[in-house]
C-alpha cells in the first residue's frame, strides 16, 4: 500500500472510510473542522499517527474556508476547531500534539497578511503528514533488523498504513522485513469489539501477499504455549514515562509473551511519544455500550446488561522489550535520553 491514508486536495481532504472496509473502499471527501470531528469520533479516521494527521488537516480546512478578516478572528476560530478536535478521542496524543504544532507555529508568527497564514497552516499540517510517512518507513528500517527468517510475528489491532499517513508502524516493521525478502509470517488478533485486525490488518497484509493468519482474541495464550509465535510488534496510542498505551488487548498480550519468553516490541514515532507524563495522567477512552452487546448492529447480548468497554489498556514498560521510533531502537529504560 504506497497511496497515502489521508491527502489534502484543492481546500478538501481525501481520506478512506475505514468503517466500510474490507468489503467496500468509500472515499470520503471532508470539507470542515466539524465533518472531521466526526469522522473521527465515528472512527471513519483512526490509528494514533493517522489522528495527529487528521487533526491537522481539520485546522487546515479551518483556516482554508474562513471568512475571518483579521488575524485575531482567525485565531480564534482555529482556536474553537482545535477544541472540536481535542473533545474527539483522548487516548492517541498525535492529536493533541498535532494541534499543539501547529498552533505554535501560527503564534510564533510575524506574519499579519491573512492568505500567508493560512498557507502557512497548510503547510505544516503537509509537512505533518509528509513527517509521518517518512517515520514511518525509519521505524520499518530499523525494525526489520529485529526480525528474521522464518520468523512468526504475533500483531494486535491495526497498526498499518491504514492507522498512519502511509507505510504502517507495525505493520511498518513487517514490511519492510518483507521487502527485505525476509521469510516471514504473520499472526493477526481481530480486536474485538471494532475488529480493526480482523477487518484492516489481514486486508493489508493480503493486499500485499504477506502471509497472515487471523485468530480471536481469546487464542492468544494457546498460540504461545503451542509456540506457533515467535515475536510480537504491536504499534502504540501514547508511551508515557511508565507505560504504552495502546488497543485494549495489548497489555494481555504482553504480560502472556513474558511468561513465553516471547520479545515483545513497540513500534511507534516520537509524535506518540508523551514521557512527561505518566499512565495515571491518561484518559483512556470508554467507548459505548453497543459496541460491545452488538455485532454489526446486531444485538449478541441480552438487553440492558451492564458493559466495560475501555478502547485502550496500559503496559508497564518492564513487558516491553524494546521500541522502535524514527530514531532507532531503544530499551524503555533509555527512552528519557531521547529528550
Ligand atoms: O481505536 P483505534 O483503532 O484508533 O486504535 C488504534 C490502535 O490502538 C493502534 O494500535 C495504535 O493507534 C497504533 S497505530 C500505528
Amino acid at each position: 500500500m504506497n497511496k497515502r491514508t489521508i491527502e489534502w486536495k484543492n481546500g478538501k481532504v481525501r481520506t478512506i472510510d475505514q468503517t466500510k472496509l474490507p468489503h467496500e473502499q468509500v472515499i470520503l471527501e471532508i470539507t470542515s473542522c466539524r465533518e472531521m470531528a466526526e469522522a473521527i469520533k465515528t472512527m471513519k479516521i483512526r490509528g494514533a499517527p493517522l489522528l495527529g494527521a487528521a487533526a491537522a488537516y481539520a485546522l487546515a480546512l479551518k483556516a482554508y474556508h474562513s471568512k475571518a478578516k483579521t488575524k485575531e478572528q482567525l485565531l480564534k476560530e482555529l482556536e474553537e476547531c482545535a477544541e472540536t478536535i481535542r473533545k474527539t478521542r483522548p487516548t492517541a496524543v498525535n492529536l493533541f500534539w498535532a494541534i499543539d504544532q501547529i498552533l505554535e507555529k501560527i503564534s510564533n508568527v510575524k506574519e499579519t497578511n491573512l492568505n500567508d497564514i493560512v498557507r502557512l497552516v497548510v503547510e505544516e499540517a503537509n509537512r505533518i503528514a509528509d513527517d509521518d510517512v517518512e517515520a514511518n518507513r525509519k521505524i520499518g528500517e530499523y525494525g526489520a533488523s529485529l526480525i528474521r527468517d522464518g520468523d512468526v510475528i504475533l500483531t494486535h489491532c491495526n497498526a498499518g498504513a491504514l492507522a498512519t499517513v502511509g507505510y504502517g508502524t507495525a505493520l511498518g516493521v513487517i514490511r519492510a522485513a518483507w521487502e527485505q525478502g525476509k521469510k516471514i509470517r504473520v499472526i493477526a488478533t481481530e480486536t474485538r469489539p471494532k475488529l480493526q485486525g480482523a477487518r484492516l490488518t489481514t486486508y493489508e497484509l493480503m493486499e500485499e501477499g504477506i502471509p497472515v493468519t487471523l485468530i480471536t482474541d481469546n487464542m492468544v495464550g494457546y498460540i504461545m504455549y503451542r509456540k506457533l509465535v515467535n515475536k510480537i510488534v504491536v504499534g502504540a496510542d501514547r508511551i508515557v514515562s511508565d507505560a504504552v498505551i495502546n488497543k485494549i488487548g495489548t497489555y494481555t498480550i504482553a504480560v502472556l509473551a513474558k511468561e513465553h519468553k516471547i520479545p515483545f516490541y513497540v513500534a511507534a514515532p516520537t509524535s506518540t511519544f508523551d514521557l512527561k507524563h505518566s499512565s495515571k495522567e491518561v484518559t483512556i477512552e470508554e467507548r459505548k455500550p453497543d459496541e460491545v452487546t452488538c455485532v454489526f448492529g446486531k444485538p449478541i447480548a441480552p438487553k440492558g446488561v451492564k458493559v466495560l468497554n475501555p478502547a485502550f489498556d496500559i503496559t508497564p514498560l518492564e513487558y516491553v522489550d524494546a521500541i522502535i521510533c524514527e530514531k532507532g531502537i531503544f530499551k524503555p529504560r533509555d527512552l528519557k535520553n531521547l529528550g
